[in-house]
């Protein structure tokens, strides 16, 4: 067998990987339009809102409002459900920051929890044991694409009285029994940041089937306006949070090979999670049955290195990049920020929830911390590529097996 490439040998991959992101000339004719139109802004544009029906109508909602990403997303949605001051919005303590951010961006505690040890999503029994009277919401994240145990949590959010949302960063195209994930609860949001499925760079998407929530995100997202109203009349707090023509123009055309690409990524992860469960050690992320597609914003799976004669995850992916298979950085738990750490967090609480205890940064979270140091994501891109090149891919693994003691 050949010495490990980063010992010096050859990498078992040696041409690239698929570019990312794609594009085409049809991309470029749209940009070109957008520029010869003169309209650049939203508010007269057309391309962005037929992009939001567009989008809208793929995810199976009523309703898409674009904003400027995913943060973004998660912040207006908040805004629009009037959480606020002295609320507790549920989060796991396995994603990132951005989920937790924007609660706190609206004066709210995000309250963290424990996410499974398989799927990496959050643990609705860790969700039921976090709801107290001051709870408004559960924010589940779709990791990887996989999405969260959606009929718990809706059951769990309708019988406490709280909103559901949907952080579907990772998951666009991604189903829950034969049901686009977004607006099965409450409200769903995207991000088109560079890394994700579809691209413009940066961008994102707010999904609901309710005519009431869209029309308060729709305002929240717009200064505060009101629809048929003038211009310079603002009802409720907003910021502008709107996406340009240029954004939308692009993603309208991602969004139209979205499902040609969905499909090589599916049949690329079936292969890995196939062939990389017969390597001891390896154990890809649990595909729940009840999860009818993937978007796979990435391909996760948990690394044990006593299976690999002791070789830290660290370095076991520094062998696996020099092979030619790129990874990408999994999230560090949010309790070891020195967001929470620090407290630095209290400071956007109102006064008594900003001296209060807060349980949850006592707790372990055994398995966010399984999901942070001893996973191992090879990035969509990757998934884009030929059944050859995961051939390569599993062969890589084993590779670095069979020498992981020379590591
Ligand atoms: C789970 C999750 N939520 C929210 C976001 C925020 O999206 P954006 O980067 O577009 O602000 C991201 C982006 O990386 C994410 O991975």
């Amino acid at each position: 067998m050949q010495k490990l490439a980063i010992l010096g040998g050859e990498p078992v991959k040696k041409t690239p990987l698929p570019d990312w992101p794609y594009y085409d000339d049809t991309e470029r004719q749209a940009l070109q339009e957008v520029l010869e139109s003169r309209v650049w802004w939203r508010t007269p544009g057309t391309r962005t809102l037929q992009f939001e029906q567009e989008f809208a109508a793929f995810q199976q909602a009523s309703y898409g409002v674009a904003v400027t990403n995913g943060t973004a997303a998660l912040e207006v949605s908040l805004a629009a459900l009037g959480i606020g001051a002295g609320d507790e919005v549920i989060v796991p303590d396995f994603t990132f920051v951005a989920t937790a951010s924007a609660v706190l961006f609206t004066g709210a505690l995000p309250v963290l929890v424990d996410v499974t040890p398989d799927t990496y999503c959050i643990d609705p029994d860790q969700v039921e044991a976090a709801i107290t009277p001051a709870t408004k919401a559960i924010i589940a994240v779709h990791m990887g694409g996989h999405p969260a145990d959606l009929d718990r949590l809706t059951e769990i959010a309708r019988k406490n009285g709280v909103y559901l949302l949907e952080d579907s960063a990772h998951a666009h195209g991604s189903e829950w029994r034969g049901r686009k994930i977004g607006a099965i609860g409450d409200i769903g949001t995207f991000s088109f940041q560079a890394s994700k499925l579809m691209t413009a760079g940066e961008g994102g998407m707010i999904v609901t089937n309710s005519k009431e929530l869209e029309r308060l995100i729709r305002s929240v997202h717009d200064c505060g306006r009101m629809p048929g109203e003038w211009f310079y009349s603002h009802f409720i707090y907003g910021s502008n949070y709107r996406l340009s023509e240029w954004q939308g123009a692009v993603l309208s055309q991602q969004l139209r090979r979205f499902p040609q690409q969905t499909a090589t990524r599916t049949r690329n992860a079936a292969y890995l999670d196939a062939e990389l469960a017969k390597i001891e050690g390896i154990t890809p992320q649990r595909l729940d049955p009840r999860v009818t597609a993937n978007g796979h914003y990435a391909y996760i799976f948990h690394y044990n290195k006593t299976a690999f004669a002791g070789v830290p995850t660290k370095r076991f992916i520094e062998a696996l990049n020099a092979e030619g298979f790129p990874t990408q950085a999994s999230y560090p738990p949010l309790h070891d920020l020195a967001l929470f750490k620090n407290g630095e967090y209290r400071k956007r609480l109102a006064p008594e929830a900003a001296q209060a205890q807060h349980a949850f940064m006592r707790s372990g979270f055994p398995n966010t911390l399984r999901g942070a140091w001893e996973t191992v994501w090879l990035p969509q891109p990757t998934l884009l590529g030929s059944e050859e090149d995961m051939a390569l891919a599993v062969e890589a693994v084993k590779k670095i097996k069979a020498q992981a003691s020379e590591l």
